[in-house]
């Protein structure tokens, strides 16, 4: 459900085409719906068939030119595919939104190389494997376009900027497409003018993500620890997934924006605010009146 107006002018995806992997839900959803309603025309692709076509069908009821294709980003056949069929069918591809992931719960000792690796496959090397496929056409001179390159944008998180519990998979998967997302910066931005930039949400509301990741039981306990005091909203995702996909992005190119309402940063509070000020006040008293001299050593 849409937060509130955008502050975007409605027509700010006049003409683009995006692709967006894992778009037939959640997250990738709602920047498809709101790419859409700013003028885009979008592809969603997804693993399941029928999540594609209602989720297509959704967004064409609300006017916005929508077509779904079923496919897995670990299969390079099924990401070509997409890729070719949304060129086939919008004529163009200008940005690519590399959402589609995996996840789930689990403690590192109780995690299976295979577990491991399908996250690892399906974030970073299907991240890879799109980017791959979609860098004939979204590149500068790719069918459609003239001489400027598009945008990639890829969903990550902000475990890995500490560490997370029971998210030594994700964690890793993520850290390799934030890897992805700056070295094809440089390389692509340099050789195909291509903008290749992330989004790192955080705890996002009516998601697969928190319901997965954040049993109900301790959601409260979390929203105690962070800055904002709140989960965040896909409307906010979507609405800097918009700033970067719009020309005010145009010159952010290897940039990853946290959006997690500060959370990563956060530590417990050991001290309460009022006794900080008693405290502080009080050593520094000390500390002046401590008698100085030649400094000693045992050395
Ligand atoms: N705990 C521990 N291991 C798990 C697990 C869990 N909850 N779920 C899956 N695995 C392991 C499996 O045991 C298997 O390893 P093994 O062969 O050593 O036993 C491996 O992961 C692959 O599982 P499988 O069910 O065959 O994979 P899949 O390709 O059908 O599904 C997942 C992929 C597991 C990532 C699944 O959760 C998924 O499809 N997720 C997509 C949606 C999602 O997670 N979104 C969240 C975004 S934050």
């Amino acid at each position: 459900m849409e937060e509130c107006e955008s502050p975007f002018k409605e027509n700010v995806m006049q003409g683009k085409v995006a692709l967006l992997t894992g778009g037939g839900s959640g997250i990738g959803f709602e920047i498809a719906t709101q790419f859409g309603k700013h003028g885009a025309s979008v592809a969603l692709m997804g693993r399941r068939n029928n999540v594609i076509d209602a989720a297509a069908a959704a967004l064409r009821s609300l006017g916005i030119p929508a077509v779904g294709f079923e496919g897995d980003v670990r299969k390079q056949e099924d990401a070509r595919r997409a890729v070719e069929a949304t060129v086939k069918h919008f004529g163009r591809l200008d940005i690519l939104v590399n959402g589609a992931a995996g996840n789930f719960l689990v403690s590192a000792e109780d995690l299976s190389p295979n577990g491991f690796k399908t996250v690892m496959d399906i974030d970073s090397v299907g991240t890879f494997t799109m980017c791959g496929e979609a860098l004939p056409y979204i590149k500068k001179g790719g069918a459609g376009r003239g001489t400027s390159g598009g945008l990639i944008l890829n969903i990550s998180v902000t475990l890995h900027y500490t560490a997370s519990w029971y998210q030594v998979h994700a964690s890793a998967a993520k850290a390799a497409v934030d890897a992805l997302t700056r070295s094809l910066a440089l390389e692509w931005g340099t050789d195909h003018g291509i903008r290749v930039n992330g989004i790192a949400p955080g705890p996002i509301g009516d998601t697969t993500g928190l319901s997965k990741l954040v049993p109900q039981n301790i959601e409260g306990k979390a929203k105690d620890l962070m800055p904002l005091y709140k989960v965040g909203t896909k409307w906010d995702i979507a609405m800097a997934a918009l700033y970067l996909a719009s020309d005010a992005g145009k010159y952010i190119n290897g940039s990853i924006l946290p959006i997690d309402g500060g959370l990563w940063l956060s530590k417990p509070r050991y001290l309460p605010k009022d006794a900080v000020k008693q405290l502080s006040r009080t050593l520094e008293k000390k500390s002046r009146e401590a008698a100085t001299g030649v400094p000693t050593s045992k050395l």
